[in-house]
């Protein structure tokens, strides 16, 4: 898979943000949180990224998706910029996602199922109210959400349920590419498993190409193909995952390794 064309690329990607003010004279500092990455995702690929909390993943997912521009570098979507501000941008739109790591917190409680699946679907004007029932009604046997939920709201769910209403809006649209930011960490380990397996069937069976982000380096072992590892901003490795979570060429990632408490890696590994 590593050998399909490129699907999502990042260019040299930077991210500048104003930090807080240390002394009340002093200008805000400025606050490098992603530096120069560049990243190539083939299709049907998922690629992991890691690093410890405040390295900046987040901030490189949310540029990725669009809902934060970068200071510097570009996001390519089969070869084209985009999040540029032209046409392109709304095809890219759906086609890349996001799926939170608060599920809960990301639903709005008031909205039944049927309203928060359906929401991506009503600025389509090619789909009528008919076709977009039908597509919730799909989405939800999908992610294994049964028929008689559809008019529960989401307060009603438990949190591994709320991720299931998650991964449904996300690929409401026909989108090919998930950037999943910590989609089980808040998760209880037995309904992390039920997510992590219904993501990776989901991918088999749609073709999906994956961006996960997790701070669990054996969650990332089960999931994911390739693993970029962040540290401070900077993609300091990136290869095959076999290869970086058990042959690593750097001494960060060897840390992150060490830092599993007991034999996490072997456990969830396939
Ligand atoms: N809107 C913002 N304004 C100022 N600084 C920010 C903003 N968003 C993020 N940062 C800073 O950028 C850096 C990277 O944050 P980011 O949330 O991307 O890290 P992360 O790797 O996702 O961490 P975690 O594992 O805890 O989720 C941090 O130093 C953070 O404080
Ligand atoms: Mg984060």
């Amino acid at each position: 898979m590593a050998d399909n064309p490129i699907l999502l690329s990042a260019h040299g990607i930077t991210k500048r943000f104003l930090g807080r003010r240390r002394m009340p004279w002093r200008p805000r500092p400025v606050v490098e949180a992603v530096k120069s990455v560049s990243l190539d995702v083939p299709r049907g690929v998922s690629l992991g990224i890691v690093g410890e909390s405040g390295c900046g993943k987040s901030t490189l997912a949310r540029i990725l998706v669009g809902l934060l521009d970068a200071s510097d570098g570009s996001v390519q979507l089969e070869g084209r910029p985009i999040w540029t501000g032209d046409a392109a941008d709304r095809r890219a739109r759906e086609r890349i996602q996001m799926v939170f790591q608060d599920p809960m917190g990301s639903l709005n409680p008031r909205k039944t199922v049927r309203e928060l699946i359906e929401a991506p679907l009503i600025g389509l004007a090619n789909l009528s109210a008919a076709e977009r029932r039908d597509r919730v009604d799909h989405l939800m046997a999908l992610v294994g959400l049964r028929p008689e939920f559809i008019h529960r709201h989401a307060h009603e769910f438990s949190g591994g349920q709320c991720q299931r209403i998650g991964i449904a809006r996300a690929l409401a649209t026909e989108a090919d590419i998930l950037v999943l930011d910590e989609p089980v960490s808040a998760l209880d380990v037995s309904i992390q498993a039920q997510i992590l397996k219904l993501l990776d069937d989901l991918r088999d069976r749609l073709g999906l190409t994956y961006l996960f982000i997790s701070h669990d380096l054996s969650v990332v072992n089960y999931v994911c193909d390739r693993v970029a590892v962040m540290y401070f901003g900077e993609v300091v490795e990136d290869g095959p995952t076999e290869q970086v979570l058990h042959r690593p060429a750097h001494d960060y990632t060897r840390l992150l390794i060490d830092s599993i408490p007991g034999r996490g890696l072997a456990t969830a590994s396939r």
